[in-house]
C-alpha cells in the first residue's frame, strides 16, 4: 500500500564558501575587496595606502564625495584600476583593551561590508584582517570575529575569502577555520 509519510525540507541555510590565502588583496580577483580604512575614507597606510595606490587617484577623488565613514560601518566605491570592480570601505575599531565595544564594532564591519557588496550583486568578496595593523586588534581574537561574523550573516555572496599578509594572520585563520573550512 502507498503511503503518504510527508517531507519536511529541512530548511539549512548554505552560506558562502569561505578560503583563507596569503598575499596582498590588491592582486585579488574577485568581485568586491573590503578596504581597513578609518573614519575620513581619504587614505592611510596599511592595507589602505596599498590600494590606493593600485586603484590610482581616481579612488581618492570618488571617497572625497563620499563624506567619510562611522566606524563599524562600510561604503562602496568602484575599484578604478583593481582587477576587483569594487571596493567596500570599512572602518574597524582601534584596540582600546577590548571593554569599549570593539568586538561588536568589528563584527558590524563585517556584516555591513557584505550588506554593502549584496546591494550591488556581486557574489565573490575578500577581506584583510581588519584592525590588525595600526588599530592594534589582537589578532586571535579579531580573527574568530570575522569567521562567526561572516557565518552568521544573511548573504547572496557565494565566496569570501580572507587574504592574509603574514603567517601570524593565515596560521589563526587556519586555527578556527581548520584544514576544510
Ligand atoms: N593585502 C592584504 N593585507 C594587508 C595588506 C595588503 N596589501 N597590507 C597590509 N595588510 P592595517 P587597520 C594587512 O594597518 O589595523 C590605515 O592607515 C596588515 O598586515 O592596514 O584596520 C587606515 O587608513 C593587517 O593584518 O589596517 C587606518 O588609519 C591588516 O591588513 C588604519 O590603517 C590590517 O592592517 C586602519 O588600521
Amino acid at each position: 500500500m502507498w503511503q503518504y509519510l510527508g517531507y519536511t525540507a529541512r530548511l539549512r541555510r548554505i552560506g558562502p564558501r569561505l578560503e583563507v590565502v596569503l598575499g596582498d588583496i590588491t592582486a585579488e580577483r574577485v568581485d568586491a575587496i573590503v578596504n581597513a580604512a578609518n573614519e575620513t575614507l581619504l587614505g592611510g597606510g596599511g592595507v589602505d595606502g596599498a590600494i590606493h595606490r593600485a586603484a590610482g587617484p581616481e579612488l581618492l577623488a570618488h571617497c572625497r564625495t563620499l563624506g567619510g565613514c562611522p566606524t563599524g560601518q562600510a561604503k562602496i566605491t568602484p575599484g578604478f584600476g583593481l582587477p576587483a570592480r569594487w571596493v567596500i570601505h570599512t572602518v574597524g575599531p582601534i584596540w582600546h583593551g577590548g571593554s569599549h565595544g570593539e568586538a561588536e564594532l568589528l563584527a558590524s564591519c563585517y556584516r555591513d561590508s557584505l550588506a554593502r557588496t549584496d546591494e550591488v550583486g556581486a557574489t565573490s568578496i575578500a577581506f584583510p584582517a581588519i584592525s590588525t595593523g595600526v588599530y592594534g586588534y589582537p589578532v586571535a581574537p579579531a580573527t574568530q570575529i570575522a569567521i562567526d561574523a561572516v557565518r552568521s550573516t544573511s548573504t547572496k555572496v557565494e565566496l569570501v575569502r580572507f587574504v592574509c599578509f603574514n603567517d601570524e594572520a593565515l596560521n589563526a585563520y587556519r586555527a578556527v577555520l581548520g584544514p576544510n573550512p
